[in-house]
């Protein structure tokens, strides 16, 4: 089979499986994080292939999503009728296992340049305008408010990324703006300043128009 016919029966399994989430980790967001990292991938000079076959698989073991599942497990479920490698498998699982934000808070180190380019698209993912509306969608869905100025961001608590204490606006501070200075290429460095710039922005309206000031 060939490598782009294996990547659209992937999407399309994946499209299945996420269809129905709304808690900004939807099909779309697949979706979104397999076009950047094909487009990094592309300006890095990175394989295709690996690429987009983890950034499509990225969520399948995450832990907000499909708690106490195994990345190989479930990579290999979707993987095994293209006969491909078990160490090619292997590979992709790894990626999944450590691209996600709370995974590398757990301490997991990723090396591989294809796995750093899907994180780089994953993590892109919590930037800029589409950044904003996913952590609205995720604090609605957890049952946290918008913000209270009375409430101070919590720094390096992983498990306060689950929980429902705290404000979607102090999540801006503890992982959306901290975001630009966690990227590996150099195309996702310039993208993420770019978003940084717009969440910047937003954020100062957001205050603004808490005051009554705009
Ligand atoms: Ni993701």
């Amino acid at each position: 089979m060939e490598k782009s016919e294996i990547i659209e029966k992937v999407a399309k399994e994946i499209e299945i499986t996420f269809k129905s989430d709304s808690s900004g980790h939807d099909w779309w967001h697949m979706y979104r994080v397999w076009k950047l990292a094909k487009r990094i991938a592309q300006k890095e000079k990175a394989d295709l292939f690996v690429v987009e076959l983890s950034a499509l698989l990225h969520d399948v073991s995450d832990a907000k999503l499909n708690p106490g599942s195994n990345s190989l497990k479930e990579v290999e479920k979707i993987l095994a009728p293209f006969g491909l490698e078990q160490s090619f498998i292997e590979r992709i699982a790894f990626i999944v296992e450590n691209v996600s934000f709370s995974n590398t808070l757990a301490g997991k180190v990723l090396t591989d340049k294809e796995g750093l380019i899907v994180r780089d698209a994953d993590r892109l993912e919590s930037s800029g305008a589409i950044g904003i509306a996913r952590t609205f969608a995720y604090g609605g869905k957890i049952g946290r408010i918008l913000y209270d100025p009375e409430q101070k961001p919590k720094f390096n608590d992983s498990i306060h990324y689950v929980s429902k204490d705290g404000t979607s606006i102090n999540h801006f501070y503890e992982k959306l703006l901290l975001l630009k200075d966690q990227m590996y290429t150099k195309t996702a460095k310039e993208i993420a300043q770019k978003r940084h710039k717009f969440l910047e922005a937003y954020l100062k309206e957001f205050l603004d128009e808490w005051e009554g000031k705009a």
